[in-house]
């Protein structure tokens, strides 16, 4: 699925930019940034934050998981 039709973005760019691996992207407009571009038109600014909110908790178990192992 497309989120961004400026930058082309799929909401698995998106999820890798929110990865640790990835960039670890804390907000919308630093997933742009890991993902090697800029906002344009900020119109997928509202999908991506649906997407961090979605996978925020998971991430940050990984995160959790990683330090403690
Ligand atoms: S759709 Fe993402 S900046 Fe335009």
């Amino acid at each position: 699925m497309i989120v961004c039709s400026c930058n082309v973005l799929t909401d698995h760019d998106v999820r890798s930019a929110l990865n640790p691996d990835g960039g670890n992207a804390r907000s919308a407009g630093e997933v742009h940034r890991c993902l090697g571009c800029s906002r344009q038109c900020g119109r997928c600014m509202h999908t991506i934050r649906k997407i961090m909110n979605d996978t925020g908790c998971s991430a940050a178990h990984a995160h959790a998981h990683a330090h403690v192992s």
